[in-house]
């Protein structure tokens, strides 16, 4: 992806058919200009009328063209062939000026990327919480959470059916600063497998013994004739069904669901499985982006802060009360 500086055709064949296709194309036109004006009217001969008359006295005739009319093609000839020895163009010819494209952009993009180096110097050694105690911080993270996430969290970080709010304290894989920037930096990828309860009626039953777990409405029976399937689960979602964040498997007791809290929607994962997908940013976004965006999504439902606190300003700490997960 970085050396567009040779070419991009996929075989020689196709550097020799454009080449070829430009030559002819020049020489056809520097012939039919030499032919249009080579001829001359001997004296006291007419014009030839050509065409019929339209519009009652308009002719066509067959003049030579006029000198300067035929002077601006030669000149834009000229032209065409010094723009391809500067430029590309003539098939793979790079031109002598080594202008592309590609390094337009790249130019561009680098300055940009300065820019935006600048503004971020002073937030990139502060800590994310810091950063999302800022405002004029909280507001760039918006823009780049708009630009990069929210076709899949939504414009509030609030969320949909398979990807998790952002916008509330719970959260699936850790809240404090290091877990929500892992998070977005390296990916995350949690994946469940179907089918552990045996068939749809054992899933509901497992359903419903998950709900009993977490204190909500659930059918008493069915949920008993689930506790013992349920062990099969407790290996990952532990024996409370409180989960692990750390290891990315989900509390079930809360009331954060990232596929809907249901008993359609429990026995939905539990027959078919799940898997989720973050995408790793670090590489696409640069550290500096990946910094400002974790303040704001640290920020943005109150994260978790981490094991030996350091100053919050007020509004944040409270927020920040310890979540349930
Ligand atoms: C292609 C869709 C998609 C995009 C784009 C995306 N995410 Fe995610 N994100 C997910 C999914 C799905 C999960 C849950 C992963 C799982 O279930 O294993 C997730 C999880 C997360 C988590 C962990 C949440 C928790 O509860 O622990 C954070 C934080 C996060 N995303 C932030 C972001 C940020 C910031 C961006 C923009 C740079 C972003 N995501 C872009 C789909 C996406
Ligand atoms: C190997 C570990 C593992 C086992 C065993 C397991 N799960 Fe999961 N479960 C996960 C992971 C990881 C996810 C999150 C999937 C994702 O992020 O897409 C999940 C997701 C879920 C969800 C969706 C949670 C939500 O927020 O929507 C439910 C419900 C669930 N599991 C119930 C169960 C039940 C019931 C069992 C036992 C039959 C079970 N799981 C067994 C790892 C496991």
């Amino acid at each position: 992806m970085t050396d567009f500086a040779g070419s991009d055709f996929l075989s020689e064949f196709w550097h020799y058919y454009i080449a070829a296709l430009t030559v002819i194309g020049i020489v056809f036109s520097l012939w039919l200009l030499k032919s249009q004006t080579t001829q001359k009217l001997a004296e006291g001969e007419q014009a030839e009328v050509m065409a019929p008359t339209w519009d009652g006295d308009l002719q066509e005739l067959n003049n030579p063209l006029p000198r300067w009319w035929m002077w601006m093609f030669y000149a834009l000839i000229v032209f065409g062939i010094v723009y391809l020895v500067l430029y590309p163009g003539f098939g793979k010819y790079a031109g002598t000026l080594g202008w592309s494209s590609y390094q337009e952009w790249k130019d561009d993009k680098d300055a940009v990327d300065a820019e935006f180096e600048k503004v971020m110097a002073p937030f990139k050694s502060q800590d994310l919480m810091a950063v999302a105690a800022d405002p004029k911080a909280r507001e760039m993270g918006q823009n780049l959470f708009m630009t990069y996430c929210s076709q899949c969290h939504g414009s509030g970080g609030q969320g949909g059916k398979g990807f998790p709010n952002l916008a509330d304290n719970l959260w699936l894989f850790g809240g404090t600063p290091d877990d929500v920037k892992s998070s977005i930096a390296n990916g995350r990828v949690g994946e469940m497998p179907g089918g552990m309860a045996g068939d749809e009626r054992g899933a509901r039953e497992v359903a419903n013994y998950v709900l009993s777990l977490g204190g909500k409405p659930h059918d008493a029976a069915l949920a008993a004739a689930g506790k013992e399937k349920y062990a099969a689960c407790a290996g990952c979602h532990g024996e409370d069904g409180k989960g692990m964040n750390a290891a990315g498997f989900p509390n079930l007791v809360d009331d954060a669901w990232q596929y809907g809290g249901s008993v359609e929607a429990i026995t939905e994962s539990i027959v078919k499985g799940r898997k989720g997908g973050m995408p790793a940013q670090l590489e696409a976004l640069g550290e500096a982006k990946v910094h400002l965006l974790s303040a704001y999504v640290w920020g943005l439902g109150g994260g978790v802060k981490p094991a030996a606190p350091a100053p919050v300003e007020a509004a944040s700490a409270e927020a920040a009360a310890p979540a349930a997960n």
